[in-house]
C-alpha cells in the first residue's frame, strides 16, 4: 500500500521515540483540562477493544471530550505533537479504522456526545454523534413518534453509521441515515467549530456525507426523521429446500430480479435481502411500510418469491409495531445500549459487491454465486454468510439523490452482496482460511460480469484494499477527486488520518503510470 513518506517517517520516530510525544500531548489536554486515558488507565483495555477482535491497534492515547470546544482543542494538541487523528463513535468499524487502523494515533471518543432531542416544529433530531443506533430509535419515537433509516444492529454507532451510509429494511422508502442529515456541526483539522448544511459550507456537508473520516468530527447530527408507522408488515421465509437445486436457485433469483425492475407490485415501501450461509440456509426478510397486510400476503410475497421452496410452514407475514420489529430486527441484542461498557465482539473478514440497476445481473453471475455458496456448504470450512439486500430498482429513495449531491455518490445500485466469514467462536485465534474463502465467494459474483461495472460499500469497509482501490470502488474518480482537492483544503497537515483516507491515494482521473509517478512525488 501506498503510505505518504512524511507519514512513514512519523511512524519510525513514533516507534523509537513514543513516549515524549505523548507526555507532549498529555500536559496540553491537562491544561485544557480535557479527560483523556492512557495505557495506564483502569478503562483502557474496555475503551481500545475493537468490535472486530481481529484487528487491534494501540492508540497513543484516547481522548473523552465532553464539548465541541474540547474536541477542537483535542485536535490541536494531537496535532501539535504530530499525531493523526480518527473520532470513534460505536466502534464497529469492519477495519477498526476508528482506532486508527494502525498503532499510534490520537482517538477521539464521542462517547460524552448524547443527546437526542426532536424539534417538535420541524421533527429534526440534534442526535449526539457518540449516540447508538438502538437509543436513537428509541429516543426519537419517545419524542413524537418519528422514525428514521438506520441498520439493524442497535449498538452500531451514528457517528460512523451516517458519515458512511446507512442502510436499513426503511430504506428504499426513506433513503439512508446519511441522506437525512439536514445539517452538522462538524470540528476541522483546526479545531475551529462550524454549522454545515446545503447551503452554508455546503462543501463540508458535501463531504462528511460519505467521507467524513478524512475531514472532520461531527459532534451533532441534524436529522430530518419521519412519521413512524403505527404497524410494519414484517415477512420472513426459510428457503433453505431452494438450495438443494442449483437450477431452481439461479432462476428463482433471476426471476425476483425480473420482479423488482418490472412489477409495479415492488413499491418504494417494500425493502428486503437474503441471508444464505456455509451451514446451508437460505431465508429472506423485509418489511413493507405503511402496506395493506392483506394484499402484501395474497397478492405481493407469493409474487416476489415466485420459484422459490419455502420450507413447510415458515413463511411468516404479520404486522408489528414500529419499536417491535426493530427489535425483531435486533434479534437477541436489547434496543438500549450502553454508550460506554458495550461489549460484544466479532473475529471476522468482510468484502462487499454494489450492482448496477443499469446491469442486472446474468444469469451467468448469478449461477456462479450460488454454485460457490454450495460447494463450500458443510465441508468442514470456517462459518460464512451473504446478506443481499436490495437497494435499488425503481423509484427506491436512495437512487433519487444526484450522484453529486454527497460523497456516497452510488446512486444506482441494485443489490449489495456483503460477503462475511468468521472464527467458529467469534474470538481469536484467526482461522487463516477464512481470507481466501471470502475473496473467492466475493470474486465469484465480482468478477463474473465484467460488464457490470460493480463497486464496493464503504460501510463493508475492506482491509484488503489499498488506499486507490478503496478511493476506486467507493467513490470513483469523479467524486474521488473532488474529495481530494477538498482534503488538501480543509485538511492541509492531513490529520484526520486512517489507511484509506482520501490523499492516501492520488488523483484517480490520472492514467496508472502517471498516478504512480504523483505518488511517488506526493509529498
Ligand atoms: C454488527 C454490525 C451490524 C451492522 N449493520 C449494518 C446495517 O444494517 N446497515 C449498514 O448500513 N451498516 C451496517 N453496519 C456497518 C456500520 O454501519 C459501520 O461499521 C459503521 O461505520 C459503524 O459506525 P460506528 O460509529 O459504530 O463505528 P466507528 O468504528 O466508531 O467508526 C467508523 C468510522 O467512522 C468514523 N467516525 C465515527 N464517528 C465519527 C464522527 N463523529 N465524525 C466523523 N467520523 C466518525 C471513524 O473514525 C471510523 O473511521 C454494521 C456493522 C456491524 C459491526
Ligand atoms: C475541569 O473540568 C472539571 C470537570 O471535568 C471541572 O469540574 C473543573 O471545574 C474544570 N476546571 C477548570 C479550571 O476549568
Ligand atoms: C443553512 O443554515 C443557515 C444557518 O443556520 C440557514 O440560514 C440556511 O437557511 C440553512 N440552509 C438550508 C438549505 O436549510
Ligand atoms: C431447513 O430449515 C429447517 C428449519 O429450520 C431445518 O429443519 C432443515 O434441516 C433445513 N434443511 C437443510 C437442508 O438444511
Ligand atoms: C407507501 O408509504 C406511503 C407513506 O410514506 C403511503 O402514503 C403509501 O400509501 C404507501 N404505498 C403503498 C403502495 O403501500
Ligand atoms: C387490503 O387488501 C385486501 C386484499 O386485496 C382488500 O380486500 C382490502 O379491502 C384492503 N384493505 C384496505 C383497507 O384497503
Ligand atoms: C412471526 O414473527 C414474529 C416476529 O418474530 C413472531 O413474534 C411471531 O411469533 C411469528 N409467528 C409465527 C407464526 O411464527
Ligand atoms: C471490560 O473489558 C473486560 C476485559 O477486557 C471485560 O471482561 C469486561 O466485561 C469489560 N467491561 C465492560 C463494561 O465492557
Ligand atoms: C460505471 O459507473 C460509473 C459511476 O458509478 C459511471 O460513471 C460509468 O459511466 C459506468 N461505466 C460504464 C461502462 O457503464
Ligand atoms: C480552519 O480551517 C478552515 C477550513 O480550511 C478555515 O475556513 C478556517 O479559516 C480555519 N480557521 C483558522 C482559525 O485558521
Amino acid at each position: 500500500m501506498f503510505v505518504p513518506k512524511i507519514l512513514f517517517c512519523l511512524f519510525i520516530k513514533c516507534s523509537i521515540n513514543i513516549k515524549p510525544q505523548i507526555v507532549k500531548l498529555e500536559t496540553c489536554l491537562q491544561q485544557a483540562n480535557i479527560s483523556y486515558a492512557t495505557q495506564q488507565s483502569p478503562i483502557w483495555s474496555n475503551l481500545t477493544a475493537p468490535y472486530n477482535l481481529r484487528l487491534s491497534y494501540t492508540p497513543a492515547l484516547v481522548v473523552l471530550p465532553t464539548t465541541d470546544q474540547q474536541v477542537g482543542q483535542s485536535i490541536s494538541c494531537s496535532a501539535k505533537e504530530s499525531f493523526k487523528v480518527q473520532p470513534k463513535g460505536g466502534g464497529h468499524s469492519y477495519t477498526s479504522f476508528s482506532l486508527g487502523g494502525q498503532d499510534g494515533i490520537a482517538v477521539v471518543s464521542m462517547e460524552n456526545f448524547n443527546e437526542i432531542e426532536v424539534d417538535q416544529t420541524t421533527f429534526i433530531a440534534k442526535i449526539g454523534a457518540g449516540q447508538r443506533l438502538g437509543n436513537v430509535a428509541l429516543g426519537i419515537h419517545e419524542q413524537g413518534k418519528r422514525g428514521l433509516p438506520h441498520g439493524t444492529c442497535p449498538g452500531v454507532g451514528i457517528g460512523g453509521h451516517a458519515t458512511h451510509g446507512g442502510y436499513g429494511y426503511d430504506s428504499r422508502l426513506w433513503g439512508l441515515a446519511l441522506d437525512t442529515i439536514f445539517g452538522l456541526d462538524v470540528v476541522f483539522a483546526n479545531g475551529s467549530i462550524i454549522y454545515a448544511n446545503e447551503t452554508q459550507n455546503p462543501d463540508v456537508y458535501f463531504a462528511m456525507r460519505g467521507a467524513g473520516d478524512s475531514f472532520g468530527i461531527v459532534t451533532n447530527f441534524y436529522m430530518q426523521t419521519n412519521e413512524a408507522p403505527e404497524t410494519v408488515t414484517y415477512f420472513t421465509a426459510n428457503l433453505n429446500e431452494t438450495l438443494k437445486s442449483i437450477d431452481q436457485l439461479t432462476s428463482a433469483f433471476l426471476r425476483t430480479q425480473d420482479f423488482v425492475i418490472n412489477s409495479p407490485l415492488l413499491t418504494k415501501n417494500i425493502s428486503f435481502g437474503f441471508y444464505t450461509d456455509n451451514s446451508g440456509a437460505l431465508s429472506i426478510t423485509g418489511m413493507c411500510m405503511f402496506c395493506n397486510t392483506t394484499f402484501f400476503k395474497e397478492t405481493v410475497f407469493p409474487a416476489l418469491t415466485e420459484g422459490v421452496t419455502p420450507f413447510p410452514g415458515s413463511i411468516n407475514i404479520t404486522d408489528l409495531s414500529w419499536l417491535d420489529t426493530l427489535q425483531v430486527l435486533a434479534g437477541a441484542d436489547p434496543l438500549a445500549e450502553p454508550l460506554d461498557g458495550y461489549n460484544i465482539h466479532d473475529t471476522f473478514y468482510a468484502k462487499s459487491v454494489v450492482t448496477k440497476e443499469a446491469e442486472p445481473l446474468t444469469e451467468e453471475a448469478v449461477r456462479n454465486f450460488w454454485e460457490y455458496i454450495i460447494s463450500k456448504t458443510n465441508i468442514n470450512t470456517p462459518p460464512s454468510f451473504s446478506i443481499i439486500n436490495l437497494y435499488g430498482a425503481q423509484d427506491s429513495q436512495i437512487n433519487v439523490p444526484s450522484p453529486s449531491a454527497s460523497a456516497y455518490s452510488d446512486r444506482e445500485s441494485l443489490w449489495v452482496f456483503q460477503n462475511y466469514g468468521y472464527t467458529a467462536n467469534h474470538a481469536l485465534p484467526w482461522d487463516s482460511r477464512i481470507i481466501p474463502l471470502i475473496d473467492g465467494l466475493n470474486a465469484a459474483i465480482g468478477n463474473s460480469q465484467p460488464t457490470g461495472n460493480f463497486s464496493a460499500y464503504s460501510k463493508y469497509i475492506d482491509p484488503e484494499l489499498t488506499a486507490t482501490q478503496a478511493a476506486e470502488q467507493y467513490f470513483g474518480p469523479k467524486t474521488h477527486d473532488k474529495l481530494l482537492r477538498l482534503k488538501t483544503e480543509l485538511d492541509p497537515g492531513f490529520v484526520f488520518w486512517n489507511p484509506q483516507a482520501v490523499r492516501n491515494s492520488g488523483l484517480l482521473s490520472l492514467p496508472p503510470d502517471e498516478l504512480e509517478d504523483y505518488q511517488a512525488n506526493y509529498e
